[in-house]
């Protein structure tokens, strides 16, 4: 198909992942489904987390929801990073009010070696229904994302068994026993470009590797310990000439070493100035961020002045995609993402032709 051809909104959305020009920077915001919005809140009266993930035409209804409301130039397939886990044989839980639980953590190298092989045409079937059931769904021409975590964020729960601040059993494992570590991130390394690769063959436009944890590791150990795995699950992807979002919150010290990883788009989180992380990044590399997701709890249009600059600083050169710094925050006011969002489409490119 010829890019005039494509529709609007998922032409504008792979430009700016390309690094092209366009009359404005595409935006869809991280984690725009979920509980801050009543009709999301709704539909998980009737069924809990998992169930949702696992029942496509919900999946599909609730990956709608956000681009109803804001006009997002893309949807997010509605899933879970700790899927994958699941499908390599953890028990997965999300009790009411806390955060996920891996009940069986890995803590040996035998407990690696138990993990199971996955095929993600059979045992992630119900995630591939979903983007087909969302890619069909789409109704004004938006752009579908696909993501998966990445090797290390996956690895943490899986040995730490639940969420954490410093994930120190992980990171102790990689120093004490460095080749559990090693089969563990080479173990989700086939597993995770598998499942990205399936999710592009089934309909998505692009995908995001969710690294959320990479930040707590200083940059030379990012580069010799993390880095060959995410590089070699986008290598994986390379053929199939979807657009690579490598997302890492915490930091700009991890920036100048993601040359190379194959990502044509670098995740920014709100502490890394847009124009600082394209200094620190080879150029033509596309950035997608930055709006701290705090300020959509202020008043609205304290959110939307920040997302202005936001937009001025992205539109020094050629390659943003408009997001928060990190996902949307329970709690959040719809209203203010609705601001943000008006103040993103209402935006034009200095450069548009
Ligand atoms: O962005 C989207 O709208 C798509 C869906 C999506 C979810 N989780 C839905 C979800 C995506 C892309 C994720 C990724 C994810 N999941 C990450 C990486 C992203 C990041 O924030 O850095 C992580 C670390 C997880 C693991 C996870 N899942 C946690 C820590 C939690 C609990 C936190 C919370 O908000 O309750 C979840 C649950 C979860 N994943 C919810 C949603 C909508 C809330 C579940 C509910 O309805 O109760």
């Amino acid at each position: 198909m010829s890019a005039a051809l494509l529709p609007a909104k998922r032409e504008r959305f792979l430009r700016a992942c390309r690094g092209q020009d366009v009359d404005r920077p595409p935006f869809w915001f991280m984690r725009q489904a979920g509980r801050y919005l009543p009709e999301y809140r709704a539909v998980r009266e009737r069924v809990d987390f998992l169930t949702l993930c696992k029942t496509p035409e919900l999946a599909a209804e609730v990956a709608f929801q956000p681009l109803r409301r804001f006009g997002c130039d893309a949807a997010i397939l509605f899933s879970d990073i700790l899927v994958v886990p699941q499908a390599m044989g953890l028990t997965l839980t999300f009790g009411a009010g806390e955060g996920p639980r891996l009940t069986e953590p890995l803590r040996t190298r035998d407990d690696v070696s138990r993990l199971l092989r996955v095929d993600p045409g059979r045992d992630l079937a119900y995630m591939l229904a979903a983007v087909r059931q969302t890619r069909a769904g789409l109704s004004d021409g938006e752009a579908l994302i696909g993501f998966a975590g990445a090797p290390f964020t996956l690895a943490c729960y899986m040995v730490e068994g639940e969420g954490s601040t410093s994930f120190a059993r992980l990171r102790t494992m990689m120093h004490a026993d460095p080749a559990a570590y090693d089969e563990l991130m080479t173990r989700l390394t086939d597993v995770v470009a598998d499942c990205l690769q399936a999710q592009v063959e089934a309909g998505a436009d692009a995908v995001q590797l969710f690294d959320t944890w990479a930040g707590l590791l200083d940059g030379p150990t990012w580069a010799a310990r993390v880095a060959p795995h995410a590089r070699a699950v986008l290598a994986r992807l390379a053929a199939c000439g979807a657009p690579r979002i490598y997302f890492a919150a915490g930091g700009p010290h991890l920036l100048p070493h993601l040359g190379g990883l194959g990502a044509e788009v670098i995740g920014c989180d709100w502490r890394t100035p847009l124009a600082e992380a394209r200094r620190l990044l080879p150029p033509g590399t596309a950035v997608q961020g930055n709006l701290d997701p705090v300020l959509l709890l202020a008043p609205p249009a304290v959110a939307a002045a920040r997302a202005g600059e936001i937009l001025v600083e992205g539109d020094a050169a050629a390659g943003h995609v408009f997001n928060l710094g990190h996902g949307v925050l329970p709690g959040t006011p719809p209203a203010a993402v609705a601001a943000v969002a008006d103040a993103v489409r209402g935006f034009r490119s200095r450069r548009a032709a």
